[in-house]
């Protein structure tokens, strides 16, 4: 495919850090501590790991090898791969979805700045779990606060992403995923030396094989989409920016193995902890923003507990949002011909626009029902269950149709340099089963499964 001069990342290290720091985010703190909580623990654990080595890896693989092959945005790869076509369509679900994903997603990252100055501010302390629960609605229903954060999020997205793929990306994630990962294991090991750790041990890793049912097994390849950041054009974008000697399996290999270490250290420092001190596992989506400020705060030194878990929630969220914002900008700037800069500014005027549309439909704008739901909700479902799964599935329908045997070979050996020892049983994968496993998770998370099948 022809190449244009364009950026790459500058490091083997910084490619996997970058990659690692869009797949870590609110997906692996927050979301898969309530899910595996919700869904039986330890079963739900082994089920998910399923996912991410039969799905996760080759869907993963495949979406790099759209953008390594292609250099280009994610929209800009289809047209370019299958000009004149309707599989470009592919590529604006990709940047629509990651741009209103970036919405919502500001909205609470937002919300992890608020409970930082809060620590800091030590007005945590001396609340018991109704205060909690009280001043978290309270904060999240009213009006400028959130708006406040959401904006500061998104100002400081937009500095790194302006500061270039090199020089922002890839140098930020160097620091902040150490970083991340240092706070997470102090983390761990606090919650570890808790009185009550083991039972949270058991919950974690003793499997009760009697809870996995289908809306388990479904639940666990959702969410194994969302933390891998898969069907929205975020790894398709980065890989357009890896080098030629980049190896694009074992790249895909060590980004899902950080990934889920990231997951599974984070339920290790949760559920301990919620043991500990008798709390539900079931909290669902509040374990983090009421559950978990009120578990530090009968810790002793409380205030720094949460100060340092917020600070975690926050950087692995940032990186996150960085390769949301990467998938527009690079899309207005490539395909549009206007600089970097000016193309990161609306997308990030953009941004903010959806941020304070969700952010106010928490609260005073919560009447205004899509189909039952407020809008923050709705964007979510309509991202999360329906572009993101499609996007993934019809990724994998477009290169089994679409893209010659022997070429997607080519690129995923590097041209014959690097042994891919199962190419054939992948390429099977992507082509048959994996369009078919995503499409029973579409089914699941918008609800059809239950209604047909039951
Ligand atoms: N994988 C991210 C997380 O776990 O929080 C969320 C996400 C980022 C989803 C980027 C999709 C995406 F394109």
């Amino acid at each position: 495919m022809a190449q244009t001069k364009r950026a790459t990342f500058g490091s083997k290290i910084g490619v996997v850090l970058a990659t690692v720091g869009c797949a870590v985010g609110l997906g692996n703190i927050w979301r898969f501590p309530y899910m595996l909580g919700d869904n039986g623990g330890a079963a739900f654990l082994l089920v998910y790991i399923g996912c991410i080595l039969f799905l996760g890896i080759p869907v993963m693989i495949t979406e790099f090898f759209i953008g390594r092959y292609s250099h280009k945005n994610v929209a800009g790869a289809f047209k370019a791969i299958a000009p004149g076509t309707k599989w470009s369509i592919i590529g604006y679900n990709g940047v629509l979805a990651a741009f209103l994903i970036l919405g919502y997603y500001s909205v609470v990252s937002g919300w992890t700045l608020e409970y930082i100055v809060q620590a800091c501010g030590g007005s945590l302390a001396g609340k018991d779990a109704s205060d909690f629960a009280n001043e978290f609605t309270n904060f999240s229903t009213s009006v400028f606060r959130p708006i406040l954060w959401t904006a500061v999020f998104i100002i400081l997205t937009h500095v790194i992403i302006i500061s270039g793929v090199k020089e922002g990306i890839e140098r930020a994630s160097k620091v902040m995923m150490p970083v991340l990962f240092l706070i997470l294991i102090a983390l761990c090991i606090r919650s570890l030396t808790l009185p009550g750790a083991n039972e949270g041990l058991t919950f974690l890793f003793q499997p009760d094989f009697s809870k996995i049912d289908s809306s388990v097994v479904l639940s666990a390849m959702g969410q194994a989409f969302f933390s891998l950041s898969i069907g929205m054009g975020c790894l398709v974008t980065y890989a357009s920016y890896f080098g030629k000697n980049t190896n694009l399996q074992t790249t895909a290999l060590q980004v899902t193995i950080l990934d889920t270490l990231v997951a599974v250290l984070a339920a290790v420092m949760i559920f301990p902890a919620v043991f500990n001190f008798g709390i539900e596992p079931t909290a669902g989506p509040e374990l983090v923003f009421i559950t978990l400020p009120n578990v530090f705060e009968q810790l002793p030194f409380g205030n720094i507990w949460s100060f340092v878990f917020f600070v975690l929630l926050a950087l692995a969220a940032l990186t996150s949002t960085i390769s949301l914002h990467e998938v527009s900008t690079a899309y207005i700037h490539e395909e549009y011909h206007i600089s970097r800069k000016k193309a990161a500014i609306l997308v990030s005027i953009g941004v903010f626009i959806v941020g304070v549309i969700c952010s106010l439909s928490m609260g005073i704008w919560s009447a205004y029902k899509i189909f039952g739901l407020n809008i923050f909700d709705f964007v979510d479902f309509v991202t999360a269950k329906i572009m993101l799964p499609f996007g993934g599935m019809m990724i994998c329908i477009f290169v089994g149709k679409r893209i010659e045997k022997n070429l997607l070979r080519e690129e995923v050996t590097n041209h014959g340099s690097i042994r891919f020892y199962f190419f054939n049983t992948y390429a099977f994968f992507v082509k048959y089963i994996a369009p078919i496993l995503i499409g029973l998770i579409f089914l699941n998370e918008t609800g059809l499964f239950r209604a047909i099948f039951n």
